[in-house]
Formats: structure tokens, C-alpha cells, sequence
């Protein structure tokens, strides 16, 4: 199996192609395909030179984990040593849906997907698409975000093809994606959740449903290691701007030349090269904010000024992704 398929082909989201990414998977190869969070790039999550090939084709350094999907607790009992309480109550609440738990990783997955960790991360995705192909292949995939990597997660087909072109054999195509963040990572290990990675399921009703309050990552359960760098991040500078200053019309630096503007507040100050307002809740503006990034550097913006927001529920995932994508 060639490492690096010459040619990617995109494919509608069908039964038929479903069945063929599957078959691309049991030869060990690569497919992309959709979940409510991101497009996730996939390969069988128990062959440890499938799971190799995810890491050169998205450059990713190889001490930063694979998430491993499954289609239920039936085919999570293959991946994990044993489940918890807490893990069992979050599980009830949010699967399918956008929450990974770390649990103790069972024998039958390779380092390559932990990182040697003795941990794993375990997710059940809610799309329909991404369920049918886990069952068609009657196995679990391991599937990081189908982007390069330290850049913006993809939230479409075609965010997938432009950085994975001649990388991956197979894109299934199932439209954009409803949530457009990736998933929340609790450390479900322990008797209270650790939040490593904030999602679109906010911390409230992750808390309300296990019972018990969040837990900070401390030294012992360090944030999912691929979050710790500049990380989400188009060609383009992104700076932070607040709300206050969209309303007063007040970025500096913004001009008609090669800056963009992303925002909820209305604006009505001078146009730059590039500007997308955002109306409706914050859950709109997850959905939009990676396309955002795209959409800006491919109009070749320099400087892209994002409008922040409140940092608690959604506002949680969006200010860390945000500050990542800003981070220099
Ligand atoms: O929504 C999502 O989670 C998407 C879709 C495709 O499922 N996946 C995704 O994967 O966003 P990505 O690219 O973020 O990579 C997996 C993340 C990394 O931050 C990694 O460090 C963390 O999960 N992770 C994986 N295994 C881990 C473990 N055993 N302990 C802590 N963090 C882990
Ligand atoms: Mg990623």
C-alpha cells in the first residue's frame, strides 16, 4: 500500500462509497469523512502501520494521539480496559455526540495510536455517515482532524481536499459540519471529569451529568498533548479584538488592504479586503469560525482581526481555539 495515494477522490456520502471507504480502511489505507464536529482522516484504529500512516500524511508529530472511534459501548469494550462510573454516566448523556473520555487503553490498540500511552481516547461520533462507515467496517478507526497539521480543523470536503490533495485515497463528502468544533476531551478515569480540550458541549451540562464538578487538568492528567501549541491556525496573522471595539468602529491596523474582519457585533467602520459577520448565537459562530480562517487566507489577507467572546459554555471552545489560532 502506497504511503501516499497519487490522486484523492472526493465522493458523495452514499451507502456505495461508504462501502468502498470501508474496503479502502480493511486494505489499511486512508479515507476522510464527515462527523457532526470536523472531518476526521481515518484509518483502522488496530493496525498500528495503518495508524502510522495518518501521522505522515498530516505531518503530525508522532507523540500527539489518535482519537479512536467506535459505533457504541459493544465495540468500546474492544478499545478501552475497562469503563468507569463516571465514564458510563457521561456515555448515557452524550453518545452518539461531540464528548472523547480517556480511559485505560486495552492490549488490542497500538502505540502508534496512544502515542505509547497507556491511556486512549474514545469517541462515538452523532453523524450519520461516519457511523455507517464504522459499521460497514465492523471495526473501530482511529481518526484525528483530516487537516495538516497546525491548521484550521476542516468543516467541509473541500477544507479537507485542499490540504490533503494526493495524501488520502478517499474523501466522503457529507456537507458541512453541524457543530464545526472539535469534540470535548474528559479524562474519564477518575471519580470526577478532567477537562482536557473544551467542546461545544459546555462544561455545565458536562458537570450536570456526571454528577460531580469539573476538574482542571492537573500534573498527573496534563491537557491533551495536541493542545498545547500554536495550533488552528490559517496563513494569515490573527489578532483579537473585542467586542467593545467593533461597536466604537475601532480596530487599529484595519484598512482596504490585505486585513480581514470576523464578527457577531455590527460593524460599521471601514471595509476591509475581507469581512464576514456572523448573526445569531454563539453556536453559529462555532460552526463558522474555521471556515472563517479559510476563507480569509485564500483571499490572501495578511492580518484577519476576530472578534472575541465571553469565555464560558460554547464561548469556552471558541476563545481556546481562538487563542491558539492567534498564538505567534
Ligand atoms: O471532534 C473531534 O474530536 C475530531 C473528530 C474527527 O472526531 N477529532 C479531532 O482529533 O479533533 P484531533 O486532531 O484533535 O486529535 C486528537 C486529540 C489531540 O489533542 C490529542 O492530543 C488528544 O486528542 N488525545 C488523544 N489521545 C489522548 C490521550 N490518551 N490522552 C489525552 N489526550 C489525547
Ligand atoms: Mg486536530
Amino acid at each position: 500500500m502506497p504511503s501516499r495515494p497519487r490522486r484523492t477522490r472526493v465522493r458523495r456520502a452514499t451507502p456505495a462509497a461508504v462501502q468502498e471507504a470501508a474496503e479502502v480502511l480493511r486494505r489499511g489505507g486512508l479515507v476522510a469523512f464527515p462527523t457532526e464536529t470536523v472531518y476526521g482522516l481515518g484509518a483502522r484504529a488496530f493496525d498500528a502501520a495503518a495508524a502510522r500512516r495518518i501521522y505522515r500524511a498530516k505531518g503530525r508529530p508522532s507523540d500527539n494521539p489518535l482519537i479512536v472511534h467506535v459505533d457504541g459501548t459493544e465495540m468500546l469494550a474492544r478499545v478501552v480496559r475497562r469503563t468507569t462510573p463516571l465514564a458510563r454516566r457521561l456515555m448515557a448523556a452524550f453518545w452518539p455526540g461531540p464528548l472523547t473520555l480517556v480511559l485505560e487503553r486495552s492490549a488490542l490498540v497500538p502505540d502508534a495510536v496512544t502515542g505509547g500511552r497507556a491511556t486512549v481516547a474514545v469517541r462515538c461520533p452523532a453523524h450519520a455517515a461516519a457511523r455507517a462507515l464504522i459499521r460497514a467496517l465492523g471495526e473501530p478507526i482511529a481518526a484525528p482532524s483530516a487537516n495538516l497539521s497546525g491548521r484550521p480543523s476542516p468543516t467541509t470536503a473541500a477544507h479537507v481536499l485542499r490540504d490533503l490533495n494526493g495524501r488520502v485515497a478517499l474523501i466522503l463528502d457529507g456537507g458541512p459540519c453541524r457543530r464545526g468544533l472539535e469534540s470535548a476531551i474528559i479524562d474519564a478515569r477518575g471519580r470526577r471529569p478532567v477537562l482536557l480540550r473544551p467542546g461545544t458541549l459546555t462544561p455545565a451540562a458536562i458537570a450536570r451529568a456526571a454528577g460531580a464538578s469539573i476538574a482542571a487538568p492537573g500534573r498527573r492528567a496534563p491537557a491533551a498533548p495536541g493542545t498545547r501549541h500554536r495550533h488552528y491556525a490559517p496563513s494569515c496573522r490573527v489578532e483579537l479584538v473585542l467586542p467593545a471595539q467593533i461597536r466604537r468602529g475601532d480596530v487599529a491596523g484595519l484598512s482596504a488592504r490585505a486585513t480581514g474582519l470576523l464578527h457577531r457585533t455590527p460593524w460599521s467602520g471601514p471595509d476591509p479586503a475581507f469581512r464576514r459577520r456572523v448573526a445569531g448565537g454563539l453556536d453559529a459562530y462555532a460552526r463558522a469560525l474555521f471556515a472563517a480562517l479559510r476563507d480569509a487566507e485564500k483571499e490572501r489577507v495578511r492580518v484577519l482581526f476576530v472578534e472575541t467572546v465571553a469565555d464560558r459554555g460554547v464561548g469556552r471552545a471558541v476563545m481556546d481555539r481562538l487563542r491558539r489560532a492567534a498564538t505567534r
